[in-house]
């Protein structure tokens, strides 16, 4: 496959940040300073218009869109591109004013008075009418703008609304989804329970507050909903755009493992993913390395979205973020240390919110690249500036590609199902950090791993981890043992195959859908337990591995037995299991085991299927980026506040300051 360059017109990689300018309108000595600031941080791109949909049309129908045009040619006569956004963001005071509908319902049942932001009706007639119209002008404006590089659709969608505009979409793509057939949803939501069963589609509601919210299956839905109708509404958007400027590629903002919506359903309507990075650096629960690990899960799940290009990091903090819980100063050198971790894990840019702090409102004490103080002189910018100088020096990196042999199954839906289904302890269930934690190991072992759906592909990976998969898809459990038959290295562990994808539970024995012959084992029972209980597994060979959380209790009938339970009523019972398969083998872990535990297993994984991996040395975090021909460029991060000297895994020495950085 030929290499994707994402920003051709760019010599280095792109380097970019939020500008608003239309805050800044009736400064035109600011505007000015902009661009000279600009040159000195090395910016090559900026995100423009993300909510000027009232500096675009103050009331409606009346337009103006000079200011635009001024700025996109100001920037582009200073080698600086625009990544422009549709406004929808935000809407106007007469939009909500007038059009009412606009504005979301929440669960209670209560419209949304004017304000804030992402807050908007996705199924509203109204909106997609106005949003099309502002977008239609932006276009006639600048579409073929040559400073255009690229569309950044809306701002960070999320969140649901329980309109009556939504009740009815929902009531239809039930209707849909289960071919007309109200019984058919009654069966697979088991709405007999309670005497909940449906006459008709009509009845349906979405899960209000004090409505129904015990089926399952109704509430796994709403959430797919939500997925299927934002998805909907930014398709609307992006149905535009590329009629009109066809050769210019869509993103929109994602945000990590963001519960709200499947990154993935969307992620197959746009050209390139992007994202927003805020991890809260040097805070008192983890430590740093532990805050850069899950950073990097993060950009992982991102890059695996669309694994055969680069992605963008379109949003992160220069200094420092102003809705933290604590919000603390990155220390000196870890802004380009964050930097380069991105472009190590596959991103092609690193972007800002934002340019220039505001002076008033909401984020006027957000980190920016200038600070009120206006000068190129502080240290965040001078931080800024080298990290431009850095990527300006990476155009050998552009279009290169992560290409782990190891993967980590993730889907949304578990995530929804998980947290939804009654049982275990909500306290411990912890799936998402559950899946981070193990990614985690790997990349000690100076692994990246892709993060992927249960139904992917897996034909590109040696070893693949499924924790806490229960929920099936219809094609997984075929998909798993196809992975096994051919030479992967699977492990699973408890709550394997406990619901399908409507969340009824399989008959027959846990892993259901076949997947039981796959680890030769049925699950029986699963125990939760309180941080004060204690048990502990022996392995054949004599090690201990610590057990907390969950305890699955197996019934195996065809795997080899490689750890027993240590106490209580099912000591002696089998708690990790091995199976060969075809020719690869699958592993179950039926309880919470401690992590170093959990690695040597992996390592065990990796040696049979001829993987190399190094152990770092503690706090050096490491990626590779790859290009067609092989040909490998290494980042080697200090993740501490301490200088570290070490060997490289090509034996040379190597010593990094706190928090260093070397590419090779
Ligand atoms: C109550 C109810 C039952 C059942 C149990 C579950 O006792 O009467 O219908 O819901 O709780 O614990
Ligand atoms: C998000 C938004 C930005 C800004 C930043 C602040 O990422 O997209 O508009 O509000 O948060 O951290």
């Amino acid at each position: 496959m030929s290499k994707k360059i994402l920003f051709p017109q760019i010599k280095g990689l792109l380097h970019g940040s939020d500008y608003n300018p239309d805050q800044w309108l009736d400064r035109p000595d600011i505007l000015e300073k902009d661009i000279e600031l600009m040159k000195k941080a090395k910016m090559t791109s900026m995100s423009v218009g993300i909510f000027a949909w009232a500096a675009y049309e103050p009331s409606e129908g009346e337009f103006h869109m000079d200011w635009l045009k001024n700025i996109m040619d100001k920037l582009y006569e200073n080698g600086i591109y625009t990544i422009l956004a549709t406004p929808s963001g935000a809407r106007p005071a007469w939009l909500d004013e007038k059009y009412p509908e606009c504005m979301r319902v929440n669960a209670d049942d209560h419209r949304a008075h004017h304000g804030f932001r992402h807050n908007h009706c996705m199924s509203s007639p109204k909106f997609r009418e106005k949003t099309g119209i502002i977008i239609n002008k932006i276009i006639d404006t600048v579409g073929d703008h040559p400073g255009l590089a690229m569309w950044h659709i809306s701002n960070e969608f999320g969140g649901e609304c329980f309109c009556p505009l939504c009740k009815k979409k929902f009531q239809d793509y039930l209707a849909d989804k289960f071919d007309h057939d109200i019984n058919k949803l009654n069966k697979a939501w088991w709405t007999s329970f309670w005497s909940h069963t449906y006459n008709d589609f009509s009845q349906i509601e979405p899960p209000y507050a004090n409505g129904e919210f015990s089926i399952m299956g109704l509430n796994l839905e709403w959430k797919r909903f939500t997925t299927w109708n934002t998805t909907d509404y930014m398709k609307s958007e992006i149905e535009i755009l590329k009629r009109r400027t066809p050769n210019i590629p869509v993103t929109t903002n994602f945000m990590q493992l963001f519960p709200g919506l499947d990154y993935r359903v969307m992620a197959k309507e746009l050209d390139v993913i992007s994202w927003d990075s805020y991890p809260f650096f040097h805070n008192n629960y983890e430590t740093f390395a532990d805050t850069m690990a899950r950073s990097s899960f993060d950009h992982a799940v991102m890059r695996s979205m669309k694994k055969d290009q680069p992605y963008m990091l379109m949003e992160s903090a220069p200094g420092l973020a102003n809705w933290h819980r604590y919000n603390k100063l990155k220390r000196p050198g870890v802004h380009k240390l964050f930097s380069a971790q991105a472009i190590g894990c596959g991103s092609d840019t690193v972007q800002y919110f934002q340019w220039r702090k505001s002076r008033g409102a909401f984020e006027q004490f957000h980190g920016a690249v200038v600070d009120h103080l206006g000068t190129d002189d502080t240290r965040i910018f001078k931080e800024v500036a080298k990290v431009g100088e850095m990527l300006d020096n990476l155009s050998k990196v552009k279009g290169t590609l992560v290409k782990p042999k190891a993967a980590l199954l993730f889907d949304w839906d578990n995530m929804w199902a998980i947290e939804n289904m009654r049982g275990l302890s909500d306290e411990t269930k912890n799936y998402p950090q559950t899946c981070a934690d193990i990614y985690h190991e790997f990349l000690k072992l100076g692994i990246d791993m892709n993060v992927v759906a249960s139904d992917d592909n897996l034909d590109d990976y040696n070893v693949v981890v499924a924790p806490m998969l229960y929920m099936l898809r219809p094609g997984t459990a075929d998909n798993l043992k196809k992975f096994v038959k051919r030479g992967g290295q699977l492990l699973a562990t408890y709550l394997t195959g406990y619901v399908d994808d409507n969340t009824l539970c399989f008959l027959g024995g846990f892993p259901g859908n076949g997947l039981s012959e796959l680890f030769g084992l049925i699950s029986e029972e699963i125990d939760t337990l309180y941080d004060c209980d204690i048990n502990s597994a022996t392995f054949t060979n004599g090690n201990k591995a610590k057990i907390h959380d969950y305890a699955e209790i197996l019934r195996v009938s065809d795997a080899d037995v490689i750890a027993r339970y240590d106490s209580d009523f099912y000591a002696g019972t089998p708690v990790v299991t091995r199976k060969t398969y075809g020719d690869g083998k699958s592993y179950y872990v039926a309880a919470r085991l401690d992590m170093n535990t959990m690695s040597e297993l992996f390592k065990t994984m990796l040696e049979e299927t001829e993987t190399p991996y190094y152990v770092l040395p503690d706090g050096i975090e490491y990626h590779k980026r790859e290009d067609e021909n092989g040909d490998t460029i290494e980042f080697y991060l200090n993740v501490t506040d301490k200088e570290l000297s070490f060997s490289t895994i090509s034996g040379d020495k190597l010593t990094l300051e706190p928090y260093g950085v070397k590419i090779f």
